[in-house]
């Protein structure tokens, strides 16, 4: 197992609309063992392969104290949504930055296992939020796309700043060798 990169906002391939998982392999098994080292690591409560780098349709959750575990979800697609509310979210993918986005509180999602086994299971609560945030990771969405457009133009320019702040201590660095 290892530690996978983690992609960071403005990153394009945070962009890309992830392909579904035709091979249920050792690869593909390796890649969810990744998912899950990685997430323990950062403390996160899910993780998605674009995230990582690879545009594939493979999630996972890890919601601790939760019936279900750790889970991954290959392909997953929501079969039914309900209960509406606010929730407060963040990503490892835009560190700094937390806001309110609506999510369905319950759901019911059907994805393949690891193995390309179909289940369908029902969510309710931060399991359910969750994986609605990770499944717009495969659609090249950040939650910051939800948020209400003042302040997704604040963190715009904030990070049209820091990569300039960026650039210009390069500049600098160059300029001294
Ligand atoms: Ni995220």
């Amino acid at each position: 197992m290892a530690r996978l990169n983690i992609l960071e906002y403005p990153d394009p391939v945070l962009r890309q609309v992830s392909s579904r998982v035709t091979r249920f392999d050792s690869d593909l098994a390796a890649l969810i063992d990744d998912l899950f080292e990685t997430l323990k690591v950062t403390g996160g409560l899910g993780l998605s392969a674009p995230q990582a780098g690879q545009s594939r349709r493979v999630l996972v959750v890890h919601v601790p104290d939760d019936a279900h575990g750790p889970q991954a979800y290959v392909n997953p697609e929501l079969l039914t949504r309900a209960a509406p509310g606010l929730v407060e979210e963040g990503c490892l993918s835009v560190p700094g930055i937390i806001g309110n986005v609506v999510r369905a509180t319950q759901l019911r999602v059907r994805a393949q296992d690891r193995d390309g086994q179909l289940f369908e299971r029902d969510l309710s609560g931060m399991h359910a939020v969750c994986l609605q945030h990770e499944m717009d990771h495969l659609d090249g969405k950040l939650f910051i796309d939800r948020l209400s457009w003042f302040r997704r133009w604040r963190i715009k320019a904030a990070t049209a700043r820091s990569l300039r702040t960026e650039q210009m201590r390069e500049r600098q660095r160059l300029r001294g060798t």
